[in-house]
C-alpha cells in the first residue's frame, strides 16, 4: 500500500500550489484535485512559459500523468472545456491524462448568476467572491438538489437541468434589481459537456483506493487554504468547502489512514483577496512593496490582493488543523530588499496576549511583531540551503522551530527550477 500524499495552503490561497505541484509531480503518477472549483488559479512558470490551470490538477504537464477530478470538486463544463482548447492549442494532450469523478458536481450558468446577484445585494458586506457560482452550487449539494457529473449520462439530463434551473429563477426573484441574461453561458455551458465527455467519466473514489492498493503514488492538491475553509476559517468570508486535509478523504474517497506526507504551504508574508479580517495587513507603502515586488494580483479575477507580514498565530492553527507533516515556503525572494522583517507572534487584544487563533477576528487584534533583520540580497540564484545568508536561515528556523515542523522546500522565484529541497 503506498499512502496518498496531500499538498494545500496554509493561509488564505496562492500561496503557490501549482507550482509546487509542478516540482512534486515527477514522483508521483496521479495528481488529483478534491475540492473548490474555477475559483483556483494555480500558476506555474517553466520554459519561460507559464500558464493558469482552475479546475484541471497541475500535473497536466507531465507526460504519463493521470490526472484526476475528484467528487469533491464543482465543475463549470464552459470553464473546464475552455482550460482543455487553451492547453490543447498550446500543443498539449489534455484529454487522455484527465479523468473527472461521476461524482463531482456540476456548476450550472444559474448557479453563476446567484453568486453574482447575492453578491450584489449585500453591498459592503459582500464576500468579495470570485462570482463563479461555488457558493450556490455547494449549497445544491448539501441541500441534495445538484446535478453531478455522472448525470451527464443519463436520458433525463436536459430534464433535470431544465428543473434545477427554473427553481433558480425563482430564487432569482429575490433580487429584483438584478438583471442577467444566460443565454450566452447557456450555450458554451452545453458546448463544453461536449467538450469534456471526451475525458473519463469515473467512480473515482474506486479507482484512487485500487491505485494506492498497488503502490502507485498519487498527490492530492489543495485549492484555495486553510483560512477560507468553510468551517474554520475566517467565517463568513471564506468558501464553500473543506480546503483542510480532511477534505481530501472526502473529496477523494480516501480514508484517513490512508494519508502519508501533508505538505503545508506558506507564503514568506501573507496576501489575501476578498473581504474579510487580515490581522496583519499592511495597508501602506511596504504592503504596497509586496504587492509590486510579488506581482499580487489575482490569478483568476485579476483583483489586486491584499498583502501583510507572516502571521504566526494562524500559521500554527492551520499546522494542527492539517497536520502537516513539512511545511514549504514560498516566494521567499519578494522580501529580498527588505531592512526589517516582522512576523505576528501573538494577538493582542483589549491588552491582553493571546497566542491562539480566536473565534472573532475583528480590528480589536493587534498583532504582536517580532523582528528580525532582512537579508538585503538577491537569492533567487541559490540553489542549497548551505548557501544562503545568516539571516535568511534565521528566519526560516524561526518559523519550523515555532510550528514544530520542518520546512523541507523553499522557493525563490515562480520558476521550477529556483526551487530549493533541503
Ligand atoms: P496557487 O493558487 O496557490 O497555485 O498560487 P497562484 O498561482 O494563484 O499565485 C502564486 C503566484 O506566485 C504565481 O504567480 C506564481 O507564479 C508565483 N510564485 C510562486 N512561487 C514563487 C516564488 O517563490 N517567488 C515568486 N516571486 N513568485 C512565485
Ligand atoms: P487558489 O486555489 C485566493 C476567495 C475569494 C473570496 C472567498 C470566497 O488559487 O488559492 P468563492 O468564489 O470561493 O465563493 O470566494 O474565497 N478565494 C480565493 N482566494 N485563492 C483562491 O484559490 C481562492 N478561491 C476563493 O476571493 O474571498
Ligand atoms: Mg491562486
Amino acid at each position: 500500500m503506498k499512502k496518498i500524499d496531500v499538498v494545500l495552503g496554509l493561509q488564505w490561497g496562492d500561496e503557490g500550489k501549482g507550482k509546487v505541484v509542478d516540482v512534486l509531480t515527477p514522483n508521483y503518477k496521479v495528481i488529483a484535485r478534491f475540492q473548490g472549483g474555477p475559483n483556483a488559479g494555480h500558476s506555474l512558470h517553466f520554459n519561460d512559459k507559464s500558464y493558469v490551470l482552475n479546475t484541471i490538477p497541475s500535473g497536466i504537464f507531465r507526460d504519463g500523468t493521470v490526472n484526476l477530478i475528484g467528487n469533491g470538486v464543482v465543475i463549470d463544463p464552459a470553464i473546464l472545456a475552455g482550460e482543455i482548447a487553451a492547453l490543447e492549442t498550446a500543443g498539449n494532450d489534455v484529454t487522455s491524462k484527465l479523468v473527472i469523478s461521476k461524482k463531482a458536481h456540476l456548476i450550472l450558468p444559474t448557479h453563476r448568476i446567484l453568486d453574482a446577484a447575492s453578491e450584489a445585494s449585500k453591498g459592503k458586506t459582500k464576500i468579495g467572491s470570485t462570482l463563479k457560482g461555488i457558493g450556490p452550487t455547494y449549497m445544491d449539494k448539501t441541500g441534495r438538489n445538484g446535478l453531478r457529473i455522472g448525470d451527464i449520462l443519463s436520458p433525463e439530463f436536459k430534464k433535470r437541468y431544465n428543473t434545477l434551473k427554473e427553481k433558480h429563477i425563482n430564487m432569482l426573484k429575490q433580487y429584483p434589481d438584478f438583471t442577467y441574461d444566460i443565454t450566452k453561458y447557456e450555450q458554451d455551458w452545453f458546448a463544453g459537456i461536449e467538450k469534456i465527455r471526451q475525458c473519463a467519466f469515473v467512480d473515482s473514489e474506486q479507482a484512487v483506493n485500487q491505485y494506492i492498493d498497488s503502490d502507485v503514488a498519487i498527490l492530492a492538491e489543495g485549492a484555495q487554504g486553510s483560512l477560507l475553509d468553510i468551517d474554520f476559517g475566517t467565517y463568513p468570508f471564506v468558501t464553500s468547502s473543506n480546503t483542510l486535509c480532511a477534505g481530501a478523504c472526502t473529496g477523494l474517497g480516501v480514508a484517513p489512514n490512508r494519508i502519508g506526507e501533508v505538505y503545508g504551504i506558506f507564503k514568506a508574508y501573507c496576501t489575501r483577496v476578498g473581504s474579510g479580517p487580515f490581522p496583519t495587513e499592511l495597508s501602506d507603502e511596504t504592503g504596497e512593496k509586496m504587492r509590486n515586488i510579488g506581482h499580487e494580483f489575482g490569478s483568476t479575477t485579476g483583483r489586486q490582493r491584499r498583502c501583510g507580514w507572516l502571521d504566526l498565530v494562524a500559521l500554527k492553527y492551520t499546522v494542527m488543523l492539517n497536520g502537516v507533516t513539512s511545511l514549504i515556503m514560498m516566494k521567499s525572494d519578494v522580501l529580498n530588499t527588505f531592512e526589517t522583517i516582522k512576523v505576528a507572534t501573538a494577538y493582542d487584544i483589549n491588552g491582553e496576549q493571546v497566542s491562539h487563533f480566536p473565534y472573532e477576528i475583528n480590528d480589536e487584534i493587534k498583532p504582536v511583531y517580532r523582528e528580525f533583520k532582512g537579508w538585503n540580497q538577491d537569492i533567487n540564484h541559490i540553489r542549497n540551503y548551505d548557501d544562503f545568508p545568516v539571516e535568511f536561515k534565521e528566519y526560516v528556523e524561526f518559523i519550523e522551530n515555532e510550528c514544530g515542523v520542518p520546512v523541507k522546500i523553499i522557493s525563490v522565484g515562480p520558476d521550477r527550477e529556483e526551487t530549493i529541497l533541503r
